[in-house]
């Protein structure tokens, strides 16, 4: 059919078959459709909506526009012992799960080979704090992801230009149309790239909460389910999580900052209440997901049983140490971490302006304060400074005075870091409040 008849049908509210979906598809990868025809189907979609069938088959369709690796029939030797697992987060702030969770699945058995992206608004992207180590390359050849996915069990890269070249242009026009914020298309546009790297299951994390993608917690329970169902149709096991971001998910955000936190998880250096808190808590949990749809573990007792000896042996951190060499970096990045990974030229903690009870946070506004350090990007062209950010962020319930700081901040100047208190002490709410009537948020939902 016309691609501008097929327009019409869904302008009027006409669900779409999955065979038209499939020629519209392939005129976005081709170039046959036009930038306007491309935008006026994303409006159409976004006012009218799809149903399951038609997000099934569009995310379909995402996936096949480019490459789909594979990772069985490969011939004798080639072909992974375990199954192949992904997590994917809707994005956060002081959200490194990806950083730790990747080699702890390897450690488990699992194969891991995560497409991951850059910082998006203000939310951080595990490619840009993966660039905060020396000489880690986010672009290896074919070859070398697969050599590295066989023998370290996981590797963290970039996306490909050949990796669901359809999302690409799509995203492209969608982010000048005012097209984004589309379930059917958001659900499409993820999944589209991530069931494109060969997956035997995925789990989701989706955020809820002030730093969040998503408005509401209704529109976040919404895109979880959607999601997973959506995967599920599409032959990838899918199950996704709800989990909190009214407050950063680490207690430090920045590229550096955040790779320190993720080796000093992975190395059991924290101990006892300081032991990765939320973060390794939500980090736990979405890896026992995996496990059980990967079939290394019987019941969520056992996987997380697993991984509890998988952290303690040394073992994930191994993989971690393995990624890291395999992809350029240093292969004492473990061991030598301070020589390794930049520090900025000030650091210095921001006090409150009065005593208290932390109470709420606008985490958007913290996440925007280290892209406003230069930790992240205004325009997709900017460089990153990749020592800058925050460290020892209170958390909500926490109590505040003289001796104890919002977070200590990490920035090129004096003028930066003053500017960044600022926003610090008006993104962190600080009451005269008992810890009993603190509204203290819900991790896993
Ligand atoms: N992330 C994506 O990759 N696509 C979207 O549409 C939204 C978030």
């Amino acid at each position: 059919a016309l691609p501008q008849e097929l327009i019409r049908a869904k302008r009027d509210g006409q669900a779409l078959s999955s065979e038209e979906i499939g020629e519209l598809v392939g005129g976005i990868s081709d170039g046959s459709l036009s930038d306007a025809q491309v935008g006026a189907l994303a409006m159409a979609i976004y006012l009218n909506g799809m149903n399951a069938a038609e997000t099934v088959a569009l995310t379909e369709a995402v996936r096949d526009s480019g490459e789909v690796l594979t990772w069985r029939g490969l011939g004798p030797g080639l072909d992974l012992p375990g199954p192949v697992l992904d997590k994917h987060s809707t994005g956060g702030v002081g959200d490194l799960v990806s950083l730790v969770l990747g080699p702890w699945i390897a450690a488990c058995g699992g194969y891991v080979p995560m497409v991951s992206g850059r910082g998006l608004g203000h939310t951080g992207g595990t490619l840009d704090k993966l660039e905060a180590i020396p000489g880690y390359d986010i672009a290896p050849t074919r070859e070398r992801l697969r050599k590295l996915v066989r023998e370290a069990g996981v590797a963290i890269v970039g996306q490909t230009a050949e990796l669901a070249p359809a999302d690409r242009r799509l995203y492209a026009i969608r982010d000048v149309t005012a097209t984004v914020e589309s379930l059917p298309l958001i659900v499409s546009s993820i999944l589209g790239k991530k069931l494109a790297c060969g997956l035997d299951a995925l789990v989701m994390d989706v955020k809820s909460g002030s730093g969040a993608f998503m408005p509401t917690h209704e529109a976040s329970f919404e895109l979880a389910s959607t999601i997973a169902e959506v995967a599920s149709r599409a032959g990838t096991p899918t199950t996704a999580l709800l989990t909190d971001m009214s407050q950063p998910l680490a207690p430090c955000a920045g590229n550096a900052v955040e790779v320190r936190e993720a080796i000093a998880l992975l190395t059991c250096e924290k101990t006892g209440d300081k032991r990765g808190g939320r973060l390794l808590e939500v980090t736990r949990t979405l890896a026992a997901e995996l496990l059980l749809a990967g079939r290394l573990a019987s019941d969520h007792e056992g996987a997380l049983a697993l991984l509890d000896e998988r952290l303690a042996s040394g073992a994930a951190a191994e993989r971690f140490a393995r990624m890291v060499a395999g992809l350029g970096g240093p292969a004492d990045l473990l061991e030598r971490h301070d020589r390794h990974l930049p520090r900025a030229a000030v650091v210095r903690p921001v006090y409150a302006e009065r005593s208290g009870r932390v109470t709420r946070m606008d985490t958007r506004a913290l996440g925007l304060a280290v892209v406003t350090l230069g930790g992240g990007r205004r325009a997709p062209s900017d460089a990153i400074d990749p020592s800058v950010g925050l460290s020892d962020i209170a958390a909500i319930g926490e109590a505040i005075d003289g001796e104890r700081p919002l977070a200590w901040v990490h920035a090129g100047s004096e003028a930066d870091a003053e500017r960044a208190s600022g926003q610090l002490r008006a993104a962190i709410e600080v009451n005269d409040v008992a810890l009993g009537d603190v509204v203290l948020p819900t991790l896993i939902q």
